[in-house]
């Protein structure tokens, strides 16, 4: 048997047969080779685009020379270096809340990241004994997280289990734990706007749903507005979170936390800082918070790189997010589709997909593991070695989304209940070696994303490098074989 030819001689042609589209997205070859140079300069396929963004020369350009022009002061004071600090700041506030359509209805609160947005939620949310919070499996870690907050309140947590193969959430099974319970208890409801995992966008309308039947809900957006509108006049959640780098790749160390208005009073912040406060006194014992967004900016805000936040806003909103979209959604389209006929010389599956395998509902993300012509497990920390080596970055692990991965390779409570027991050394690489041998379970995957700075010879790049895979028996972890066609694990040799 032959495999079928992946490879096109015009990659470019062929996806703009594909997707027609893409030619509208122009302005992004042009950028590519003025901005984001450096990329081809360097050799480099940058294929991370989930895990951290590109940022464009002239951002860094314009933040130096702001720098460099003014004299800047810690903001909290009203001097002339404090008040030029908080100008700056505040002009960022509103750029944010303007590119979100929140200007009316919501309090952006500057965080270090999407985890201390999160962080900020979990904490001051009103979790009390006999509450609730209902997640989606596939959420980050930094939304799991919050599941200790309302634990150590006495509050109980469920997560909404996801479909297979396509990993969306299970609406009935959601409806249902949302549908139970106590409506007079503070109760919340959490899911990403589009999993870091499988690029799976969840419907936006579940925040209506959720409203209806009573939760607050927060829609951690982090993956998903770098490629994506997100209009908070249409959809309207109580708590939105991102990570800045993630959409124009600078500054980091900036995300925020976008609060509704009509959930902030819900909000109770368990300590005060420098900054939170209108009113504190050592012998009163008592504190009297700042209204707004200060009452939760502990300290002093990152205020030389805030600033930067406006800057990158005005990018993308220079080039389009709509562009960005079409752009991104074309390449993961086609690399998508290409590497699911991948096929080695027997005629066996090469590439397994975790997650949908067209472009609907899912943004521009790919998660996969390798397998050999036996249906072998490949050891994806030597295909990102073997990736590094022809400077394609790509990311692979579990990606902080354990939820996702224990979804998606079939993982039982019991197989993560004997991890656990393993011992108190356990980590991903003892874990991937303990699945082998649990049924030649893979854990970990190879996660491939595209953005703003993105071309066709990006992706090409990464079908060429998958394709050498092609009849590769050497990298193999274990003995036992999948077969990827069926999505089921078959024993050697049978
Ligand atoms: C969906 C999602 N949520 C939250 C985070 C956490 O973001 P940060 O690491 O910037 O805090 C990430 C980061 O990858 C993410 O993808």
């Amino acid at each position: 048997m032959h495999p079928r030819p992946t490879t096109s001689a015009d990659p470019a042609r062929e996806l703009l047969d594909d997707f027609p589209e893409y030619a509208t997205t122009q302005i992004l070859d042009h950028l590519r080779s003025t901005e984001y140079a450096r990329l081809d300069i360097g050799g480099q396929a940058y294929l991370d685009y989930t895990g951290g963004g590109m940022y464009a020369d002239s951002q860094i350009r314009e933040h130096a020379a702001s720098l460099s022009a003014q004299v800047l002061g810690n903001p909290h004071s009203v001097s002339l270096s404090s008040s030029a600090s908080t100008t700056l700041v505040e002009r960022a506030r509103r750029a944010v809340l303007e590119f979100f359509g929140a200007t009316d209805d919501y309090t952006a609160i500057f965080t270090l990241n999407a985890s201390g947005a999160l962080k900020l939620v979990g904490e001051s949310f009103p979790f009390v004994e006999g509450g609730r919070f209902v997640l989606a499996f596939d959420n980050h870690n930094s939304v799991n997280g919050i599941r200790e907050f309302a634990r150590a309140k006495g509050a109980t947590f469920d997560y909404a289990p996801l479909t297979l193969p396509d990993l969306r959430i299970d609406r009935p099974a959601l409806d249902a734990l949302l549908a139970a319970g106590d409506r007079s208890v503070p109760r919340l409801f959490a899911f990403p706007a589009q999993s870091n995992f499988s690029g799976v966008q969840h419907p936006l309308d579940l925040v209506e749903a959720a409203h209806q039947a009573g939760w607050q809900v927060l829609l951690d957006a982090a993956a998903y507005v770098p490629t994506n509108a997100l209009d908070l006049r249409t959809v309207q959640p109580d708590f939105v979170t991102v990570s800045f780098y993630k959409m124009f790749g600078y500054p980091t160390g900036v995300g925020c936390l976008l609060v509704h208005k009509r959930a902030l009073p819900l909000l109770r912040r368990p300590w005060f800082a420098g900054g939170t406060v209108n009113f504190a006194t050592v012998q009163g014992k008592a504190h009297i918070l700042s209204p707004g967004e200060a009452g939760f900016e502990d300290g002093t805000l990152n205020y030389l790189s805030i600033p930067a936040v406006e800057i990158g806003l005005r990018h993308l909103q220079h080039i389009g997010i709509d562009t960005i979209h079409t752009r991104v959604q074309s390449l993961a389209g086609w690399l998508l589709r290409k590497l699911l006929d991948l096929r080695h010389v027997n005629g066996r599956h090469m590439v397994r997909i975790y997650g949908p395998a067209t472009m609907k509902a899912r943004g521009a993300t790919l998660t996969m593991n390798f397998y050999d012509p036996e249906g072998h497990l490949i050891d994806y920390r030597r295909v990102e070695e073997l990736a590094s080596e022809r400077r394609i970055s790509l990311r692979t692990g579990c990606f902080c989304n354990p939820g996702a991965g224990e979804s998606a390779e079939g993982l039982t409570e019991e197989d993560m209940r004997a991890a656990m027991h393993a011992g108190a050394d356990m980590n991903l690489q003892k874990f991937v070696q303990l699945m082998q041998t649990r049924g030649g379970k893979a854990a970990g995957a190879i996660r491939v994303s595209f953005g703003l700075a993105s071309n066709v010879d990006d992706a090409a790049r990464f079908l060429e490098f998958a394709e050498d895979l092609r009849d590769q028996t050497r990298l193999t972890l274990g003995d036992v074989s999948f077969d990827i066609e069926n999505c089921r694990v078959i024993r050697d040799g049978a």
